[in-house]
């Protein structure tokens, strides 16, 4: 990883002191970051780089992978954090900036290189990149590169003009858009199963997989965050990102390398299949959209969404929605993709199920033999792992047929020290691979998609469904799958009701 120096704005907010800071410690550990970098700590509010480094330690000891901080160690970490309060509407402050900045980068020899990580209010981000320009951060002959959080816009129209502002100081090629789903080992995994085995991508295809199934279940309500998600909803929140990332990851074709834009090309192209819905009633009939009302969770009363901080009362904004998605090309015509996720929800999870054609001709269903469909499910978290449900014969029983299991447990073996999402990015981004960010035409597509079902919704809010918190969603989720033969696979494979869902999260085994 080349030197540079990082800026964080929006330094005192919960994002770096959750994941950035934590994250620039486990990549300083493993020798990733070297030793020729500075960490710029940007907000209003002043403070003293000790201050600073201080709020560093502490969101490593609460939230890094490694939590064991040897002093000497430390010291040598922490000198390389400065704090500098900033008001990102003053570009005098920014010329002060690139000063400081001059000093940092003859201090740790960081060849001029920059990046610019944009923890902030997205309405921020254009003002931010013009000061950087004005204030002269952008003159010097390294690489200068723009990190920014979701969400990318409010629909296609404001995305649109986001993306005009950002463009007149950083070329397409140096912004680099989270979608923090991109950085979780087992969705990039799913590219490595499906690209590195012989035996699964022959059966990547309408001719053997009956359905795909995509849950990104939660089990928190809103938190802090009603102001921002009652604007938002499930929709945009996730929808928009990280579920058509899943459905992008699931079914592109094999790249012809693994060139970054090689890749992302093969993403687009899976967005530009999408089939479109065509008005309200298109959208009604195939996405069910739904807010929690009051419920309870292990004996736990739960509020309802309306009574959440900072929501509107009378909110019609969905907590949680599921739809049928098509990808009309020649290898998925006909396989309908599930996708669902919802705020309190039983259980905190992110699967995908990949449910096979029943075999031709099978003389154990015609014997009158009970028998499921295989399933390979990626349990991309808390869980890390993958399995294949197989049907087997029980042993010593006259051709009794029973699903099994083939498991691996990732996060089994690796444990806690499966790397962060944000540490994958943040390294990515510093050695300027775009593989997992989200390019320009991606954002657009996607909005393009998603911006005809806010549009149905607002037509009325009749079909925005109740359902209590603690519980799978409204019922019609069911319907969307039941109407086409098929049912939600339960997740970790055990059945709602039946389960002990704090074991569930430890349990690898099917049942
Ligand atoms: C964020 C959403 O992008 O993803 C949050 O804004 C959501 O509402 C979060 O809680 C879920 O991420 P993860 O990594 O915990 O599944």
């Amino acid at each position: 990883m080349s030197g540079a120096v990082y800026y964080i704005f929006g330094a005192t907010g919960d994002l770096a002191k959750r994941k950035l800071f934590p994250a620039f410690y486990s990549l300083y550990r493993e020798g990733k970051l070297g030793e020729n970098f500075a960490v710029v700590g940007l907000a209003r509010r002043p403070r003293t780089n000790e201050q600073f480094r201080d709020d560093v330690k502490h969101s490593i000891q609460d939230f890094a992978r490694y939590k064991k901080v040897d002093d000497a160690e430390w010291e040598r970490f922490a000198s390389h954090f400065e704090y500098m309060s900033l008001d990102i509407n003053n570009v005098a402050g920014f010329h002060e900036l690139n000063v400081l900045t001059a000093r940092l980068d003859d201090k740790f020899q960081t060849g001029g290189n920059r990046l610019f990580y944009l923890a902030l209010a997205p309405e921020l981000f254009g003002n931010v990149s013009l000061n950087l320009k004005e204030g002269g951060l952008l003159n010097t002959t390294g690489w200068h590169r723009l990190v920014i959080e979701k969400p990318f816009g409010y629909d296609l129209p404001s995305a649109q003009r986001l993306n005009e502002q950002l463009r007149q100081v950083f070329e397409e090629k140096d912004i680099y858009r989270i979608d923090h789903y991109l950085g979780k080992e087992m969705v990039q995994n799913i590219e490595f199963v499906r690209f590195a085995n012989a035996f699964f991508e022959p059966l990547w295809n309408n001719k053997y997989i009956a359905n795909i199934q995509i849950t990104l279940s939660e089990t928190v309500g809103v938190e802090e965050r009603g102001g921002y998600y009652d604007h938002s909803g499930a929709l945009r929140d996730m929808g928009q990102n990280h579920m058509l990332q899943m459905i992008m990851m699931m079914a592109m074709e094999p790249p012809s390398r693994l060139n970054p834009e090689d890749i992302r090309d093969e993403k687009v192209k899976v967005l530009r299949s999408l089939r479109l819905f065509e008005d309200g009633e298109d959208v009604r009939a195939n996405v069910v959209r739904g807010q929690y009302i009051e419920g309870s969770s292990k004996g736990k009363v739960l509020p309802a969404y309306r009574e959440e901080d900072n929501v509107n009362p009378q909110s019609t904004t969905e907590t949680y929605f599921a739809a049928r998605v098509h990808v009309d090309n020649f290898r998925w015509a006909g396989v309908p993709f599930y996708i669902r996720t919802g705020k309190r929800l039983p259980l905190k999870t992110t699967e995908v199920v990949v449910e096979f054609k029943n075999i031709p001709n099978n003389v154990y269903l015609a014997s009158k033999h009970q028998m499921e469909p295989n399933l390979l499910v990626f349990r991309v978290n808390p869980m890390e792992g993958i399995y294949l449900k197989m049907n087997a014969k029980q042993p010593g029983s006259e051709g009794v047929i029973v699903p099994i299991a083939m498991d691996f447990c990732q996060s089994c073996q690796i444990g806690i020290n499966t790397p962060e999402a944000y540490e994958r990015l943040l390294y990515d981004a510093a050695r300027g691979d775009s593989t997992y960010f989200t390019r320009w035409d991606e954002v657009a597509l996607a909005w393009e998609y998603v911006d005809r079902i806010a549009a149905a919704w607002r037509e009325t809010s009749q079909d925005l469904k109740q359902y209590p918190a603690g519980s799978w969603g409204p019922e019609a989720a069911s319907k969307l799958l039941s109407d086409d033969g098929f049912k939600w696979w339960p997740i970790n494979g055990q059945n709602e009701g039946e389960v002990d869902w704090d074991a569930v999260q430890k349990t690898t085994v099917l049942a």
